[in-house]
């Protein structure tokens, strides 16, 4: 059987994640081609036997046979590549975001779909083994009729301030996650966003125009709700907690540990630390985001994220930064 060929693009933190899973974990597809734009990533390559490193896209996609396509550079070439490679006929996986522009996301989802490519967007905690389970609880009426989410989504420690400048800001930057991971859960439409946010971990992070701490409600077409809080900082590091309130019961993905022992003495109860942050704690996830890529396209079936997900993650982005603006809850229908 020929092995489907993938390349993939921009080998930072999430790129070398994604080139590691697809290398060492998926012996059904070969990774044939991969492309950075600074020459020193060619040793990454060496290190896994990717035949070809180029510096250019069109480059990459020009490339003998390749199938699929795995985006994992900086957030503004997300759409000029998706493009690109969905007018090419390549399959493709894109990290998140598509775009930071509601307009432009409409516009690369259009081209995806007269091109007639498949697009997942890389919304891993979805596949983060935890959440699914509390996500397959709701499904099965374990708890009956969810009548509150509530997120807790704080990272260690801000990124720099040059990143910031960049991101779109927090909320289309590291909230986006908690947007999917609300619809991903209640499986229903956002009809209202309510956000309050504020700077209180670095004045710096004001001064490039963002917030580092924030409240969220959302509220789903049948008055479910839910409250997702953030903040760039919590110093006993990574807090990625979910629970779910319904009519039946609740249901609560806690935080990951490292190992789950406990020091019981005079002075109190100690144990380590959470996971300390992204990269650690969905580990799982991202091979898995990746397993149900790759099997999608095999099967011809639905991407598991599509790109209207994408598309409705940065709508309710853009609705909490509208409401923090404005002071007020924001309709979807004033952003859609
Ligand atoms: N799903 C997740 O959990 C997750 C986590 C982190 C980042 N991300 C997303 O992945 C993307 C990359 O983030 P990161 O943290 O890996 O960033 P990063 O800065 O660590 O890596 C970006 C890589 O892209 C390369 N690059 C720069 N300009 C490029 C260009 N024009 N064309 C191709 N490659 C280029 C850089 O050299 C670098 O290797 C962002 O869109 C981010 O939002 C997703």
């Amino acid at each position: 059987m020929n092995k489907m060929k993938v390349a993939l693009v921009g080998l930072g933190r999430i790129g070398k994640i994604h080139l590691k899973n697809l290398c060492r974990n998926f012996p059904e597809i070969e990774v044939v081609a991969v492309m950075n734009v600074f020459d020193e990533s060619k040793a990454i390559a060496d290190e896994y036997n990717i035949p070809v490193f180029v510096k250019d896209f069109d480059e990459l996609l020009a490339v003998d046979g390749v199938d699929a396509v795995v985006i994992c550079s900086p957030t503004d070439t997300h759409a000029d590549y998706v493009i690109k490679a969905a007018k090419a006929g390549k399959q493709i996986f894109c990290e998140k975001p598509l775009d930071l522009s509601l307009d432009r996301v409409q516009d690369v989802l259009q081209i995806v779909k007269e091109c007639d490519v498949k697009l997942m967007l890389g919304f891993n905690r979805r596949f983060d083994p935890e959440f699914k389970k509390i996500r397959q609880l709701v499904t099965d009426n374990a708890i009956g009729n969810p009548q509150i989410i509530k997120i807790t989504s704080r990272d260690p420690g801000p990124p720099p301030v040059s990143y910031i400048k960049v991101s779109g800001g927090m909320f289309l930057d590291m909230t986006i996650h908690d947007f999917d991971m609300a619809r991903y859960i209640s499986g229903k439409q956002v009809k209202e966003v309510f956000a309050k946010g504020a700077v209180m971990v670095d004045p710096e992070i004001g001064n490039a125009g963002d917030i580092d701490t924030a409240i969220i409600t959302l509220t789903f077409e049948d008055d479910t709700m839910a409250v997702i809080d953030n903040c760039r900082k919590a110093v006993y590091g990574y807090d990625q907690r979910l629970e779910v309130f319904g009519s039946k019961g609740m249901a609560q993905a806690e935080n990951n540990f490292p190992n789950n022992h406990k020091l019981y003495t005079e002075a109190g109860v100690s144990g380590d630390l959470p996971l300390h942050f992204f990269l650690e704690r969905y580990d799982a996830s991202y091979n898995q985001e990746i397993r149900e890529f790759i099997d999608a396209l095999v099967s011809g079936s639905e991407m598991p994220v599509d790109g209207n997900d994408g598309l409705q993650s940065i709508a309710i982005g853009l609705a909490a930064k509208k409401s923090v603006a404005v002071g007020r809850p924001v309709k979807m229908s004033e952003i859609l």
